[in-house]
């Protein structure tokens, strides 16, 4: 399973590089603005900062929403560098815009998705990745990992190549449930992660080793 930090903040996702498991970084415009990041420039250098940082893919979202803007848009993010990947929501023209990049080899993510059907839409269009939110689901009370069972299955029986990327983690739990599912990857925030390592038999049995080392 590979893990993917789901923010803009350059120290945690130097932080999650720096522990070795990272393979890649999300960001959508809600990331970049709790960031602080305004103004076209400053957006197109902060992915180049983020790619400089990692060394998996980097989605960078579009914020057109119509089928021309998408491609202009989503070809002028994919030119600031190789890791880029162009999210785009699902929407009709989104999945008009996943078939063009899919035919022209630029990578994509097809975010906002929350049903099985968006997903095999997303599939069938070529999307490299789909991007299913667990966490929004969960707050309007469906279980979000069933959809990421429910994706995860669709997609082995047809055999499709895009790559289901757990979005909207809010715990550690949801990544070992969504690693259950078989979920290609998790996009998580870096404290997900972080919880992952955590558990008391290991201080208590760490702190023993160590009192013990002393004798
Ligand atoms: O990047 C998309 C997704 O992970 C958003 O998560 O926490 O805003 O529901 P959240």
């Amino acid at each position: 399973m590979k893990f993917f930090i789901d923010t803009a903040n350059l120290d945690q996702i130097k932080e999650a590089q720096d522990l070795g498991v990272l393979d890649g970084v999300t960001t959508n415009p809600s990331l970049m603005a709790k960031e602080g990041i305004k103004g076209e420039a400053n957006i197109l250098k902060h992915y180049v900062d983020i790619c400089n940082i990692v060394t998996g893919d980097v989605s960078a979202e579009v914020i057109s929403t119509d089928l021309k803007g998408m491609i202009a848009e989503g070809e002028h993010l994919a030119s600031l560098h190789k890791q880029i990947v162009v999210k785009i929501p699902m929407i009709k023209d989104g999945v008009k815009a996943l078939k063009y990049f899919s035919s022209k080899g630029i990578k994509t993510n097809c975010t906002l998705v929350f049903s099985a059907g968006q997903a095999l839409l997303a599939a069938k269009a070529g999307a490299t990745y789909v991007s299913p939110f667990i966490g929004r689901l969960d707050d309007i009370s469906y279980d979000g990992v069933e959809l990421i069972n429910q994706i995860v299955h669709i997609y082995r029986v047809y055999d499709y190549k895009t790559q289901v990327l757990a979005a909207s983690i809010r715990h550690s739990m949801h990544i070992i449930r969504c690693a259950e599912a078989g979920a290609d990857v998790a996009t998580c925030p870096l404290s997900a992660i972080l919880d992952l390592l955590k558990h008391p038999l290991t201080d208590i049995g760490l702190a023993k080793f160590l009192a013990d080392a002393k004798k």
